[in-house]
This record gives structure tokens, C-alpha cells and sequence, in this order.
């Protein structure tokens, strides 16, 4: 509690990069590090496991046929339900002090569906969402996509929708381009995310603490 008796907002945390970076492996990773410090984390993501999600889910798989400006909207309708629902909405959370670590938000829908349609309509589509919360930090782990398409080829028998290699060529340029038209909007953080699982977990580690505690 502060000193007018209410608790401190939390903090949103977002972990971004292309199939295959490691934002999973990386996010189970800084949970442990700061559960260590004795501080609770929410770890999240997008698709979320919701309704919506689960539709999206069939569309990326190919087993529910859809159109690109279809599922860019069903992305932005996934990402409201997940930031106002009143079950475990993250809006809630990071307002009653928690802090809400998420795999993929908003810049995945501007550097995936900017494929397919302007950039400046994903943005639009997503601005209700933007105008309920905007993370308090976006880490991009860079990975190169050839990198990234060996280890999904190594650990996968089906292939989803953007997991080939020049579709990931794209999109990696796709969100340098985001983070270009948001850098004096947003605080984003770009971490080389070609080296081994703990170094890169070292480097996100230490960004992560300066936004969870500043100064
Ligand atoms: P994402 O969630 O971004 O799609 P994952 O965390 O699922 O990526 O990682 C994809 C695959 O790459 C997994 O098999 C994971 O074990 C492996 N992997 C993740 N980070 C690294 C790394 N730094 N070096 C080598 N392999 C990695
Ligand atoms: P995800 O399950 O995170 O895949 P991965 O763990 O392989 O990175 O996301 C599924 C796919 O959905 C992924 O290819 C990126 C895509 N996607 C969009 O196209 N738009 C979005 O807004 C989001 C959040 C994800």
C-alpha cells in the first residue's frame, strides 16, 4: 500500500518476436527469476485460451478457412476480451498491482497482418485496445528467421499458418518497421536473442528489472 492507502498499479510486461524466438522459453525463464525475488508474476498470452483464441487457433491451422482482414479483427476482438473480461481481464491485474508478463499484444498484429493489408488499418483496428493499456515495456527478442525456422522444423510435425521462412522474413521487418513509427510513443527494448537460453535470459532479466523497478 502507498501512502494514501492504495495499493501501486502493477506493471504490463510484453514479450514479442517471431515464431520461434523464444518468447515462450524465455518468459517461463524471468517467471522463475522474479518468483526468486519473491514477487508475483501473471504470465499471459495472445492467441489467448478464450473463445475468441480458440477460433483464431483453427483459423492459423487451416482447419477453418478465413479471410486476412477477418482474422486481424478477431485478433483485436481476442486482445479486448483478454484486457477487460472480469474473470482474469489483465486491466484488472496490472490495476490491482500485478504484475502481467504476456506473450505478444498488439505490435504482433502490426508486424503479422501488415503482410496483408496497411499497417496504418491494423493500428486503427487496435486503438481501443492501445487506449486501455499500453505496456509499460515491449522487448523484441531478434532472432534471426532462419535460426528460428530450424528450431520450429526441430521440434514440430505440423506447421501453422506464418511459419515459413519468408513470411518470417517479413514479419521481422514488419515490427522493426512498428517500432520505428512508435519510438517516441512506446518504450520498447530490442535484445539480441541469438545467443544461448541463458544469456538471453540474462540480457531480458536486466531489462525487465529496470521497468519493474525504475531509478
Ligand atoms: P516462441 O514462443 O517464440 O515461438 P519457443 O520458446 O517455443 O519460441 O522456442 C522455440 C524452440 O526453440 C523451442 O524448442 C525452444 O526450446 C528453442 N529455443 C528457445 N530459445 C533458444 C535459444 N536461445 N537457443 C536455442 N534454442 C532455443
Ligand atoms: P503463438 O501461439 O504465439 O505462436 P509461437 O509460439 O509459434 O510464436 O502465435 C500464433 C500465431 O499467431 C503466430 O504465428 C503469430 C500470430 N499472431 C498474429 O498473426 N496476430 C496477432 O495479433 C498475434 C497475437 C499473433
Amino acid at each position: 500500500m502507498n501512502s494514501l492507502g492504495m495499493r501501486p498499479r502493477g506493471k504490463f510486461i510484453v514479450f514479442e518476436g517471431i515464431d520461434g524466438s523464444g518468447k515462450s522459453t524465455q518468459i517461463k525463464m524471468i517467471a522463475k527469476r522474479i518468483q526468486d525475488l519473491n514477487l508475483k508474476v501473471y504470465p499471459t498470452f495472445e492467441p489467448t485460451a478464450g473463445p475468441i483464441g480458440s477460433l483464431i487457433r483453427q483459423m492459423l491451422s487451416g482447419k477453418i478457412k478465413t479471410d486476412q482482414r477477418t482474422l486481424a479483427s478477431l485478433f483485436a476482438a481476442d486482445r479486448m476480451d483478454h484486457l477487460v473480461n472480469e474473470v482474469d481481464g489483465i486491466q484488472k491485474k496490472v490495476d490491482g498491482g500485478e504484475l502481467v508478463i504476456c506473450d505478444r499484444y498488439y505490435f504482433s498484429s502490426y508486424a503479422y497482418h501488415a503482410q496483408y493489408m496497411d499497417m496504418e488499418w491494423v493500428i486503427h483496428a487496435n486503438s481501443l485496445n492501445a487506449e486501455i493499456l499500453r505496456p509499460d515495456l515491449t522487448v523484441f527478442i531478434d532472432v534471426e528467421p532462419e535460426k528460428c525456422f530450424e528450431r520450429i522444423k526441430n521440434n514440430r510435425s505440423d506447421f501453422e499458418m506464418y511459419e515459413k521462412i519468408d513470411i518470417m522474413k517479413n514479419v521481422r521487418i514488419n515490427y522493426l518497421k512498428a517500432f520505428e513509427h512508435f519510438k517516441n510513443l512506446e518504450k520498447i527494448a530490442v535484445i539480441d536473442g541469438n545467443n544461448s537460453m541463458e544469456q538471453v535470459a540474462d540480457a531480458l532479466f536486466h531489462e525487465v528489472m529496470k521497468t519493474i523497478n525504475p531509478g
